[in-house]
């Protein structure tokens, strides 16, 4: 049985099955693998696209979804999560599927589950099926040739986990990752190309990926508002005319601070896209770890 906690959870050569998979599914839509199977979904933090995505995979495979309503679940009696997912798991479904804010929660449910588990996005670690999803659309766009591609991921990328799993994913099909933001987002480590500024590098950058500032996850005084944030670091017309760049963003966009209006129009901005291959490859995601290949 696999889970998927991290990107680095699957090999190269699964991650290029699951898009096969991916593509197939954006072809066909609707099948019945799934039939008979039963997957549940626990959200402790909001969600528009995950879930919804997960629940419209699972249900163009023919799997039931039972989202458990956690406001209402005996958590709020003083149930530990362990005894919830125990419980859940008792029922027998064949996956979970969690978000939580607790960095490594879901990895650390392991040892209570009898079937698949995934991360759905815990705290500021991980979000993998994103970080899948980000990475299909690019693959998609350069028609499969990430080698040697240039990345910027803009904002705050310390506290963004959608950044935690894409600066982890992308290098491994050659993508050059470069972050951008300011003092008080830059991550903490030595290992990537730190920049102060957009401009200084966009000449070079083939993709550039935004990031909502997550500002449920830290109380950033840095800034006055968040539109002396948006003046160095939104994404413009101006920016779009300079050089010729896929623009990603893995949603919520905050409209004129991350990405400006008429820039979300354009034809180069694909995160609607992004949203369209989230169901595929949450579709590709669910029948490899349901049906165990
Ligand atoms: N990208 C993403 O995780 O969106 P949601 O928070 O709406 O699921």
């Amino acid at each position: 049985m696999q889970h998927l906690i991290r990107t680095s959870d699957f090999t190269k050569e699964e991650i290029l099955h699951v898009f096969d998979e991916a593509r197939e599914f954006k072809r066909t839509k609707n099948s019945k693998v799934l039939e008979g199977k039963i997957i549940i979904t626990l959200f402790f933090e909001n969600s528009t696209r995950t879930r919804s995505s997960f629940e419209i995979a699972a249900k163009r495979l023919g799997a039931e979804v039972v989202n458990l309503d956690v406001g209402t679940s005996s958590q709020k009696k003083g149930e530990t999560m362990y005894d919830t997912v125990s419980n859940i798991n008792a029922m027998q479904p064949d996956a979970i599927i969690i978000r939580h804010s607790e960095c490594g929660l879901p990895e650390s449910l392991i040892g209570y589950v009898d079937c698949p588990i995934i991360n759905a996005g815990d705290g500021r670690h991980s979000h993998p099926t994103q970080a899948f999803l980000d990475l299909f659309t690019i693959y998609e766009y350069f028609e499969g040739q990430t080698d040697g591609k240039k990345i910027a991921i803009v904002g705050d990328v310390r506290n963004s986990r959608v950044a935690g799993s894409n600066r982890r994913l992308l290098p491994r099909f050659g993508i050059d990752v470069n972050l951008v933001a300011p003092d008080c987002f830059k991550y903490e480590g030595d290992e990537y190309k730190q920049f102060d500024t957009i401009s200084e590098i966009i000449d070079d950058m083939d993709i550039v990926m935004s990031l909502r500032s997550q500002l449920e996850r830290h109380n950033i005084t840095y800034f006055e508002s968040l539109q002396e944030y948006a003046r160095d670091f939104c994404i413009t017309t101006d920016l779009m005319e300079r050089k010729e760049f896929l623009l990603l963003h893995p949603g919520p966009v905050n409209r004129n601070i991350d990405i400006n209006d008429d820039v979300l129009k354009h034809p180069r901005c694909q995160v609607l896209e992004q949203v369209t291959n989230g169901v595929a490859i949450r579709a590709a995601i669910l029948k490899k770890l349901i049906l165990n290949y």
